[in-house]
């Protein structure tokens, strides 16, 4: 077994490092911690805004204990409200999704009636007490930025700059008309795993062979545990190497990520013939999403805590309206791909949080490999502290 040194450009780790203790993915206090000074105090992904174009489109999100609700109004602008009544509290907004009637938002409980912009507009009672001012209870509002065609909320009073929830170590995706394409197909799942479980898992790639052989099979330098040519310790000696094993990139002949590896017909324009080459890119938002780009289409996966160890996933695959339109679109040859990677993924990560549930577990070790799990867990801990 080889010792490594840090030689120059290597990428990996090049010592040993602890996880995060094994109560962090499943202990009440914990979770709590995240909830308050993560999920309800930076910015967060929920969807693409195709998906909430028409006027009095409407959608609800559930993020750790919070409900929350987005809607466009006539004019095109799009707020979000806690999904919670001023009255005395109920949940405004039941469905996931749909179109308003009307100009205004009804409670199911006693009625009361709220405009687009959230004011009061009207209550029930038979006559309202001198003193009560329809004025002083409109819908607490939410801070909504609509950036490249991709929603992001925050919970907090003050937010932060939205573009610093952008990972630095993310790829560049500029060249990719992200604003211009259309959700084509969404696929939700619920994991029963902490959510830095899935963090950590699309963080690496040391389980990548057993885990998705497909996968392998249509990128072929996932098959040697790695990412990247650079978290190979003896990069420099294949540097010059054309075999995908070592460059990165799709396995010969492949265009794609599709089932039979075939890309679509409209391809993005856009992107120069390094980045169609690239195969996949990765842009990062953390905690909430990662945005996957391809020569043809690019596919959005939304993170969101439901409890310590419950974690739910929604997947936006995203196409340009022309494609969509096309007759003979195979939809199912590009979202069975992902779908089948997604799903080992989950599987895997719930074996994963059922062992850190062990007496013994009372932390992990990270290997070379595993840099951008390191890196995850120093976020993770600077934004806890
Ligand atoms: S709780 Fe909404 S009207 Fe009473
Ligand atoms: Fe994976």
């Amino acid at each position: 077994m080889r010792i490594l040194t840090g030689e120059e450009d290597f990428d990996g780790l090049t010592e040993t490092v602890a996880t995060l203790p094994g109560a962090a993915y499943w202990d009440d206090g914990w979770y709590r911690r995240e909830l308050n000074q993560i999920f309800y105090s930076g910015w967060l992904y929920l969807c693409h805004a195709s998906s909430l174009i028409e006027p009095r489109a409407f959608r609800s999100f559930t993020i750790g204990t919070q409900g929350i609700f987005l809607v466009r109004d006539e004019d095109g602008t799009l707020r979000g409200f806690h999904n919670s009544c001023r009255h005395r509290g109920s949940i405004l907004c039941q469905e996931a999704q749909g179109k308003l009637k009307t100009r205004s938002i009804r409670c199911p409980y006693h009625q009361w009636a709220y405009g687009l912009d959230g004011r009061l507009l009207a209550t029930t009672s038979l006559a309202e007490a001198p003193d009560f001012n329809k004025a002083d209870y409109p819908l607490h509002p939410v801070a909504v930025r609509e950036w490249r065609g991709c929603v992001f909320v925050c919970l907090a009073d003050t937010p932060p700059k939205l573009e610093d929830s952008f990972d630095r170590g993310s790829d560049r995706i500029d060249n990719w008309p992200l604003e211009s394409l259309k959700v084509g197909h969404t696929w939700r799942k619920k994991m029963q795993c902490n959510w830095k479980v899935f963090w950590e898992n699309f963080n690496e790639c040391l389980h990548c062979p057993n885990i998705h052989p497909e996968l392998c099979d249509l990128v072929p330098i996932y098959k040697r545990r790695i990412s990247g040519p650079r978290d190979d310790p003896d990069w420099s000696q294949h540097k010059s190497d054309p075999d995908a094993r070592y460059r990165g990139g799709l396995r010969p002949g492949a265009e794609s990520w599709s089932c039979d590896g075939t890309a679509l017909p409209d391809g993005f324009k856009t992107l120069t013939q390094a980045e169609k080459d690239r195969g996949q890119v990765y842009f990062i938002s953390l905690p909430s999403v990662f945005i996957a780009g391809h020569r043809d289409y690019m596919r959005t996966v939304r993170v969101l805590p439901t409890g310590p160890e419950e974690t739910e996933i929604e997947v936006e695959w995203l196409f340009l309206p022309e494609t969509l339109e096309r007759p003979d679109f195979r939809l199912e040859n590009i979202t069975d791909f992902a779908i089948m990677v997604m799903d080992q993924d989950a599987k895997a990560s719930e074996l994963n949080q059922k062992g850190s549930r062990s007496l013994r577990y009372d932390h992990g070790v990270l290997m070379p490999e595993e840099q951008y799990v390191k890196s995850f867990h120093d976020w993770v801990r600077a934004t806890l502290s």
